[in-house]
């Protein structure tokens, strides 16, 4: 299980993406960028983010280039039926071989077929354990029956899952989100590395069976489907470790996590001027994401234009720091930060984002860390990704602080921001 930690996850997070994680409706993903900063700040170092999707590894992947999303540990993919791990997603053979037993993909396309109401979906989402059509609201339960009848008499064991009031996917029946899931918590369990908490978070009908899975918290959001909600009526209703949110897609989420206590669960977004120095429960995590979404909200004058706040950037540079372009310049980011100043409000009323992504801290003496994370700029529609290596340290007067001392810098288009140094911090 490559990208795993080698501890029991503090939190385990198991979310659906489309219209849960990912709010189609807001363009500007404000909900999903909440929950990022949350997550990079609080979690990242000691949870596990795992993303359960109905989409096929393609779709998902265009999905990762229209919104801002984090990297996951674990990505379960087409309904549950495909299971990756870490960056490189590599696939999990066990789960194949176990989705393979009694399973026959031939026969469930011959019947399906018989069925001129079901269309099928487009050729990404067939997948080897996952048949998938579209059908209408009204014509879904007669159909289901029938088809279910049919393949019952071929001995076949299948599961039919109707989602979003559209889709219908015919999986094994070991397959599917919460299958699969209970699947992973086994295998965690055997190598004595349960989570301490999980928390399920969907939106439709295929997400259903999450809510089902033992001792997990879970959360329908706010904008969840009709026939999610009816399954809560019938099913969910008096678990009190699951709840209906008001809030909508990841502010739901968050919503969750205040509702059952997990902590932390208050976005460094949702912070307003400068966060109160004091104890944090990770404070480099903190350090990263405050300082970049500083840095954001300067750009985007959402902050005041005042020597206060401008402080708040040069106290937590070191005065030799140096900030190391791939080009191989190395300039003193202590001197050059003023140029930030001048760049106040130049982002103004744009589509100006900053998130962090994949912060991997290592600690490598009793007050400095080296860290490695993915800064991400959004600029009107254009998105680039910096590869950042960075060495911080704990300020010896103020032991709630940390101050960057060394920033390496790698732009994965190239080009990097030679003549602009603000979009390079
Ligand atoms: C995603 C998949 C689709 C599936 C649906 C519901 O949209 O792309 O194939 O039917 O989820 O599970
Ligand atoms: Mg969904």
């Amino acid at each position: 299980m490559e990208g795993l930690k080698e501890f029991s996850p503090r939190l385990m997070i198991v979310s659906d993406l489309d219209n849960t994680m990912v709010d189609h409706h807001d363009p500007e993903n404000i909900s999903l960028l909440r929950f990022n900063a949350l997550w990079e700040a609080d979690y990242r170092h000691d949870s596990l983010l795992v993303f359960s999707t109905g989409r096929s590894p393609t779709l998902y992947k265009e999905l990762r280039k229209e919104k801002p999303l984090l990297t996951p540990e674990i990505t379960i993919m087409s309904v549950g039926t495909e299971i990756t791990y870490g960056d490189s997603m590599s696939p999990d053979k066990g789960w194949e071989e176990v989705l393979n037993q009694g399973w026959d993909r031939g026969t469930v396309v011959k019947e399906a077929s018989r069925f001129p109401q079901l269309k099928f979906q487009v050729e990404t989402e067939q997948r080897p354990h996952k048949v998938s059509f579209y059908i209408e609201k009204t014509k879904s339960s007669e159909v289901i029956n029938a088809l279910s009848k049919r393949l019952e008499e071929h001995q076949l064991d299948v599961k039919i899952i109707y989602s979003g009031g559209i889709d219908l996917d015919i999986l094994p029946q070991g397959a599917g989100k919460g299958q699969a899931l209970a699947y992973l918590l086994k295998k965690f369990n055997s190598k004595g590395k349960s989570p301490q908490n999980t928390l399920v978070c969907g939106d439709s009908g295929n997400d259903a069976e999450l809510f089902s899975v033992a001792d997990v918290y879970g959360v329908m959001v706010g904008n969840a489907q009709e026939e999610l909600l009816q399954w809560y009526e019938g099913n969910a209703k008096s678990n009190p470790k699951v709840i209906l949110a008001h809030e909508r897609c990841a502010a739901g989420i968050i919503q969750a996590m205040q509702h059952f206590n997990l902590d932390p669960n208050v976005s460094p977004r949702d912070i307003v001027g400068l966060s109160q120095t004091g104890a944090k429960y990770f404070l480099l995590g903190h350090e990263i994401v405050e300082f970049h979404l500083l840095c954001e909200r300067w750009r985007r004058a959402e902050v005041e234009d005042s020597n206060e706040i401008f402080q708040r950037f040069k106290s937590a540079i070191d005065p030799n720091c140096s900030l190391l372009h791939p080009w191989g310049v190395e300039e003193n980011l202590f001197t050059s930060i003023d140029v930030l100043r001048q760049c106040y409000g130049d982002q103004k009323g744009k589509q100006f984002r900053i998130w962090i992504d994949r912060i991997r801290p290592l600690k490598i003496s009793l007050d400095i860390w080296l860290v490695r994370f993915d800064k991400w700029e959004l600029i009107e529609r254009e998105r680039r990704c910096c590869c950042t290596t960075a060495l911080l340290k704990v300020k010896p007067d103020a032991p709630n602080s940390l101050s960057w001392i060394h920033i390496h810098e790698t732009w994965l288009d190239g080009c990097g921001s030679s003549t602009n140094l603000c979009c390079s911090i």
